[in-house]
């Protein structure tokens, strides 16, 4: 499953035209404390920290954007002005483990960085929804939202605050300290008593300023006419404060309380806040473990066993060397072959042969070598005649 998701990612992104990247798993804690925010979870409770014999603070990295900006900046990737990159590996992040939720965890991701346009969220968009279509995924459900620029989100932030100050004692602990630190979490909060208190108030949509409310309507229109299904969700907030405008999550319905398949969204500020150009960017990061668990849950896919095309079987020792040049020759004009390599009867063979659903058995007997020939069995048909032992690969092909 893993190979299969991965082969499917290089696959898929490389079409659209992203390129791999691969950064380091341990890097500066400082990164992610100015990149996803002083103020959330991942930082503040959830990344693991050591300090090395340099006295350096390093984290193992809980994410994959904040690295990949570092790295665009450092190494001066945005110079064909789009950079389009995709990333795969383990991500660490220590939260109570539960269904979908583990300390190591492994992303999917993408980041695609030098450009304002709303093409680039809905490219985005349409090539993780493809992957998703290429693995037979069929029952996630897209959520989307915008939540403005700064200067949108800071309005809705002051609002926001003024609205919950005086309901303080109706939220729950966790919000009333984000009340404080980061009041714009409050907004997705489990907590049936923070939902109530927040049913009615302020949201991100009523505080856009023209140029976010056209993108965010670009975005939809684009989307729409593209046959991309999708639901606004006015109350998504992500986790990670460097989201500016677009914000989407993928839910699938057979991952439980841990329901988002993938997130991601627009963080125009961050490569400017890093020291870089003022360039927009935007990207998605898939769980892949959950991406396993929603696939396996729908059972369109599993797990199949690569089928052996030729088992080539002995029948005496003296014709094993024989059969081994054979396999080591067959495999490499590309037939799939295998051979025992313990000194097990022929019947055992053939039930090994039989176990690993080999299309067809070559059975090497003193005999038959004599005459330069192997005896030729289809597994399936149970017929058998023998074969010139130098046509062995053609007949084999011939009858795959
Ligand atoms: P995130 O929402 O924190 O976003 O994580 C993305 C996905 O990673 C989640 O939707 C989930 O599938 C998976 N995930 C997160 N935490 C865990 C965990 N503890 N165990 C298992 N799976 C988990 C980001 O990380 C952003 N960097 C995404 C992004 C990329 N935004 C823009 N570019």
């Amino acid at each position: 499953m893993w190979q299969l998701l991965e082969r499917a990612s290089r696959d898929v992104f490389e079409g659209f035209g992203y390129e791999e990247i691969r950064t380091p798993i341990l890097e500066e804690a400082a990164l992610f404390q100015k990149g996803v925010g002083e103020g959330t979870d991942i930082v503040n409770k959830e990344m693991y920290t050591l300090t090395d014999k340099g006295g350096r603070s390093l984290a193992l990295r809980p994410e994959g954007t904040a690295p990949i900006v570092r790295s665009y900046i450092e190494n001066r990737l945005g110079a064909d002005d789009l950079a389009k990159l995709y990333y795969l590996g383990p991500m660490f992040r220590s939260e109570r483990p539960q269904k979908g939720r583990s300390r190591q965890f492994h992303q999917i991701g993408v980041e695609a960085i030098g450009s304002f346009s709303a093409y680039l969220d809905v490219e985005i968009i349409v090539m993780m929804r493809a992957l998703f279509k290429r693995l037979t995924l069929d029952e996630f459900k897209i959520k989307l939202c915008t939540l403005g620029c700064d200067k949108d989100k800071a309005k809705l932030a002051k609002e926001l605050r003024a609205f919950l100050e005086p309901e303080k004692n109706r939220l729950c602990d966790d919000c009333k300290i984000r009340l404080k630190k980061n009041v714009l979490r409050t907004l997705d909060c489990k907590v049936e008593s923070c939902r109530v208190v927040l049913r009615n108030s302020p949201k991100a949509k009523d505080f856009l300023c023209p140029s976010c409310t056209e993108h965010y309507d670009k975005l939809k229109a684009m989307l729409s006419s593209l046959k991309i299904d999708f639901k606004e969700d006015p109350n998504m907030v992500r986790g990670l404060d460097y989201y500016t405008r677009t914000v989407f999550e993928v839910t699938h319905p057979s991952l439980g309380a841990q329901d988002a398949v993938a997130a991601g969204g627009r963080y125009d500020n961050l490569v400017g806040d890093f020291g870089g150009a003022r360039v927009g960017a935007a990207g998605f990061a898939i769980g892949a473990e959950r991406l396993i668990m929603a696939l396996s849950a729908e059972k369109n896919i599993g797990l199949q066993d690569k089928m052996l095309d030729l088992y080539a079987a002995t029948a005496g020792p003296a014709a094993r060397d024989e059969a081994f040049k054979s396999v080591i020759a067959l495999r490499r004009q590309g037939i799939y072959c295998e051979m025992n390599m313990r000194d097990k009867s022929l019947k055992a063979q053939m039930r090994e042969a039989n176990r690993k659903k080999a299309a067809f058995t070559a059975i090497f007997g003193e005999e038959e070598l004599g005459r330069g020939e192997v005896v030729l069995r289809s597994m399936k048909t149970s017929e058998q005649r023998n074969v010139k032992l130098s046509d062995l690969a053609k007949e084999v092909r011939k009858g795959l």
